[in-house]
């Protein structure tokens, strides 16, 4: 099979490279852009890529390039052929995300999605995903995502009793064998958290609850796991792309990826349509269904005020549960376990968090109130939601370690894309606007627009939850649909599911916080690495895979000055 994979590179690789060369470049108005100059000249090969995806280079590589070329200039993308634009004027970016006709997702990246997932509303385009995203939007909705509220404490719950039972059991253990009992454990937060966020996603998705917090041995949660696992764990390699290019050379030579992928995705449509088929049976026989995602996109497609055109299959709804879980679930884990994190570097910031958490009673004590019925939880969540410091909290973790670092849009047509001050062209003249042409792509730089320090200032880079207090003015001219950060992006292809990741990360850091206090292992350093998303690693052992391991020690009330200096 090697040496069939080998013709067909090099057969590809000869057409693209003429075609590439010789005949689209040419005339690439991104020419007039200043930027790096490739960094190898030979065949072609030599982009920027990888300086700028690597989230250990890419803040400074960036700042480097804007006090060298200005907020706009272009990068090579995979080769010295490809010109890339890369901006971070806001006008500009608006204006980008704004017109999602004009900059469709590449059909690299959508090919890569749909053969995991199918074609959901992170995959489809034009009207195909306009009719999606009008059935999905009313799912997401503030109301039904307050519906979940009940569902996210009683995880949050679950997983603090499971820290606390590993605790206990490794404490009598070390008490039985006559060692010293230690305080607290070191806890994986990162694999922990994933599993709660996929029991959350499980229970809002489909009303269908994996058990993941205390065993991973359910087979539809195992599919997805897997599946996810070989397809995002890994980064694309030289295979991966040739078969963007060729998904039939996956087909002839299916390989062990390929077969993992191929076997999640029977069980994952078997059980699927089976919990499809059900749920429309209930909704149809007038039983009362839950607030999940999959009762509400069924009612959404049979509701009279959506137009018959506008409706959608059965696959498609699949295709659209299976999209929340691949959008939804590694992302926030992510999100929480980088503020977890982030908590734990820096001690100061626990404290004050965890004595701003604690001022509210928790229904759980004794004389409390009654955490079983859901009128309390409403309750609580809209006081935690209120918390002035959580908030900076989150937003800052938000800001500063986005889970998604960067996207790509692919302009369909030629434009003239407008920017908010005048861009520096190569050879040294001021023009308004940045000159683009059919089939170009642009770098959407979220972590860039997030850290630019011509807009947050000098400290941009670092993790200060005051700063939200008192925000320059520049920052509310920044495009983004949460908090003026591109954290989730902006405008029609923003994230759906921003609240609910908002009600998930607040709901699990008040429960966590006032249960556990979180420190680091001296020993150990942890570094982020952009696999698909951004994911901490334990620096020397980055073949083990993302983990993030933390001194989990129970939170005995007012003990906070000697357990967290
Ligand atoms: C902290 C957590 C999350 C982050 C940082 C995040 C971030 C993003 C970003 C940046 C995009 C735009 C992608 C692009 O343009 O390439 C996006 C889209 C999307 N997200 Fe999220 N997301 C999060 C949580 C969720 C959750 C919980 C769900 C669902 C339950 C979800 C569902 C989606 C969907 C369906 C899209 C595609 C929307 C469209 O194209 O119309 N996300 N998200
Ligand atoms: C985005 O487009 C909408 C509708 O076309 C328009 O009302 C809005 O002002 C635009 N926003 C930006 C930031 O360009
Ligand atoms: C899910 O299952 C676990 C264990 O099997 C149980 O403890 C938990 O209460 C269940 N959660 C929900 C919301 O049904
Ligand atoms: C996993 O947990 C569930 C619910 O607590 C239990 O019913 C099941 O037997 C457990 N499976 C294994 C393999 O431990
Ligand atoms: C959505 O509604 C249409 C028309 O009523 C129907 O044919 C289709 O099966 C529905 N889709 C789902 C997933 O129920």
């Amino acid at each position: 099979m090697d040496h069939i994979l080998v013709l067909a590179i090099l057969a590809s690789l000869f057409s693209w490279l003429v075609y590439s060369l010789f005949v689209r470049p040419r005339s690439s108005p991104l020419r007039g852009l200043p930027g790096p100059d490739p960094t190898m000249k030979f065949l072609g090969f030599g982009g920027h890529l990888n300086s700028h995806l690597n989230v250990m280079t890419s803040k400074r590589t960036h700042e480097e390039n804007v006090r060298k070329y200005g907020k706009s200039y272009r990068i090579k993308g995979i080769g010295n052929w490809e010109d890339r634009l890369i901006t971070t004027d806001p006008v500009a970016m608006a204006h980008v995300l704004n017109r999602t006709l004009d900059y469709e997702k590449p059909w690299q990246s959508r090919r890569v999605i749909t053969r995991l997932i199918g074609e959901g509303m992170l995959a489809a385009e034009g009207q195909v995903h306009k009719r999606m995203r009008r059935v999905g939007t009313p799912a997401f909705s503030i109301q039904n995502m307050r519906a979940l509220i009940p569902v996210v404490f009683s995880k949050a719950h679950e997983l603090k009793d499971k820290w606390t039972e590993i605790i206990k059991n490794e404490q009598s253990a070390a008490s039985e064998k006559g060692s010293v009992v230690p305080a607290g454990s070191v806890l994986d937060v990162c694999k922990w958290i994933s599993r709660a966020t996929f029991d959350v996603i499980g229970l809002a998705g489909f009303d269908y609850n994996f058990s993941a917090i205390q065993n991973e041995s359910n087979e539809l949660f195992l599919a997805y796991k897997e599946m996810f696992e070989v397809a995002v764990s890994q980064a694309v390699g030289f295979k991966e792309l040739v078969i963007i290019y060729f998904p039939w050379i996956e087909r002839i030579f299916p390989d062990y990826k390929t077969r993992t992928i191929k076997k999640s995705q029977e069980i994952i449509y078997r059980v699927g349509r089976e919990l499809v088929q059900d749920k429309k049976k209930r909704i149809m026989e007038g039983e009362r269904t839950g607030k999940d995602l999959l009762s509400l996109l069924l009612k959404s497609n049979m509701s009279k005020d959506i137009d018959p055109a506008q409706r959608i299959s059965d696959d498609d709804i699949l295709n659209n549960i299976n999209t929340f879980f691949f959008a939804g679930s590694d992302t926030s884990s992510l999100a929480l376990t980088w503020a977890i994190l982030i908590l734990a570097e820096h001690p100061h910031i626990q404290k004050r968090l965890r004595a701003e958490l604690l001022t509210i009673a928790n229904p759980t004590d004794a004389d409390g109130g009654d955490l079983s019925t859901s009128t309390s939880l409403h309750e609580l969540y809209a006081t935690i939601d209120e918390l002035p410091y959580l908030n900076n909290v989150v937003r800052e973790t938000l800001r500063v370690v986005p889970p998604v670092h960067s996207s790509l849009r692919m302009a369909t047509k030629d434009d003239e894309i407008p920017t908010a001050e005048a861009v520096r062209m190569r050879d040294g003249s001021l023009r308004w606007g940045i000159r683009i042409q059919k089939g170009e792509l642009v770098h959407i730089p979220v972590e860039s627009m997030n850290v630019d320090t011509g807009v947050w200032g000098k400290n941009a880079c670092e993790f200060v939850p005051e700063r939200w207090d008192n925000l320059p003015e520049a920052v509310l001219e920044q495009p983004g649909l949460y908090a003026n950060l591109l954290t989730f992006s902006a405008g029609p292809r923003s994230c759906i599911g921003m609240r609910f990741s908002i009600i998930e990360m607040k709901t699990f850091l008040y429960v966590l916080l006032t249960s556990f206090t979180f420190t680091r292992e001296p020993t150990v350093r942890i570094c982020p690495a952009n696999v698909v998303l951004t994911r901490p690693f334990v620096v020397g052992k980055y073949k083990e895979g993302s983990q993030c391991p933390l001194i989990v020690t129970p939170y005995v009330p007012g003990s906070d000055d000697a357990t967290v200096e």
